[in-house]
């Protein structure tokens, strides 16, 4: 992936983006970072690139040429025109999931502007995505664009070794993370809790969630309340059944699979909530099964969101759009059918959950 910064200060960039994991990354590579210096492209002998501003008032702005200019000229080598970010505080408010989404991007142009801002014309021209990195203002936007050259770069392949990746991130599923714990056992007279000594990995992970839980409820009752349990759901053949497993893991690390080839899951009956997320994945020999009564007649929710992946090419299939109703008629608010792809070669879980987070996000704000 390739960063382009347009900037007053590029050594404010460089200076950062060449030290520790990210300058690793650059060296070896998995991502480069370009800045261009606006000053460059002033039309002015002295190399001006503010004016005061029209109507009066404190503070120079930043004209339009120059910033056009040199976003030509990254547009022009690259033959085509990336997405292109203004930092601003007057930007949407950086999050996980809108950095995961940027990191799908080859290329990024990051905009910086300082005084009193660029002139509006050039933004309305060439600006795609207004950025905040928090609700407090800096001098300049240099500092928010390293904060998400480093955020986003992480999702890059390579740039972190496996002891730097956990393959969840803890803001992902809107929890916070739970407390960690190394040797020496007892410090300052405080022991490391019980359960993590025990050795059983079940009763670990239940309690890491009730933890997770707990903390973000004291410290981030907003990002709680964007948080939701993830059911993966699956009846079918065994590809479905390891695309299931694959995307549950994927997008919530406290997911859990159901399993209803198995007898005894079809026969147990299921109360969702509002605060839980139904994935359902289907294929088509899960209704020539005659199994599509299962999920119709033993599932109930209360408002709660489902996500469908069905193996079909359309909604309107009629296998499928029987058990849509029914699940609409027993609570279920169905937020998305995903058709034709349940392709082990062509689904791309990471890319997937992107979507359905992004859907979670928007149905939130
Ligand atoms: N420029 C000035 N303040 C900023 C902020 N909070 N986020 C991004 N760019 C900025």
């Amino acid at each position: 992936m390739r960063f382009h910064v347009l900037t007053l200060f590029p050594e404010m960039i460089e200076n950062v983006v060449n030290t520790s994991i990210i300058g690793r990354a650059i060296k070896q590579d998995h991502i480069e970072v370009d800045t261009v210096n606006i000053r460059d492209y002033s039309a002015n002998k002295h190399m001006r690139v503010d004016d005061y501003p029209y109507g009066g008032g404190a503070g120079m702005v930043m004209e339009a040429e120059p910033v056009y200019r040199a976003m030509q000229k990254v547009n022009e080598k690259l033959g085509s025109k990336p997405r292109t970010v203004y930092l601003t505080p007057q930007g949407k408010v950086l999050n996980q999931t809108m950095v995961e989404e940027f990191a799908q991007c080859e290329d990024l142009i990051l905009l910086c502007g300082h005084y009193e801002g660029i002139d509006e014309r050039v933004l309305e021209e060439t600006v795609t995505d207004y950025v905040s990195i928090g609700d407090y203002v800096l001098t300049g936007g240099e500092l928010g664009a390293v904060v998400m050259i480093d955020a986003i770069s992480r999702f890059v392949p390579g740039v972190l070794s496996n002891e730097e990746s956990s393959q969840f991130e803890s803001l992902q599923d809107n929890l916070l993370e739970y407390p960690h714990y190394t040797r020496p056992e007892v410090w300052h007279e405080k022991k490391v809790p019980e359960v993590l000594l025990c050795g059983d990995h079940k009763k670990i992970e239940s309690w890491r969630y009730e933890q997770s839980v707990k903390r973000t409820r004291e410290r981030r009752p907003d990002l709680l309340a964007k948080s939701c349990r993830m059911y993966g759901a699956y009846i079918g053949e065994e590809q479905v059944t390891e695309l299931a497993n694959r995307f549950t893991d994927e997008i919530s690390r406290y997911g859990e699979s159901m399993d209803l080839n198995r007898k005894k899951l079809r026969k147990q009956r299921f109360e969702f909530s509002k605060k839980d997320l139904l994935l359902l994945f289907l294929d088509k020999k899960a209704f020539a099964a005659d199994m599509d009564p299962v999920i119709g007649h033993n599932f109930t929710g209360k408002h709660t969101p489902c996500v469908v992946f069905w193996a079909g090419k359309s909604s309107e299939d009629e296998n499928i759009a029987g058990l849509l109703e029914r699940l609409e008629r027993r609570g279920f608010l169905i937020l998305h059918i995903f058709c034709e792809v349940l392709d082990p070669e062509r689904f791309d879980s990471r890319r997937e959950a992107l979507r359905v987070r992004q859907m979670l996000e928007k149905r939130k704000m």
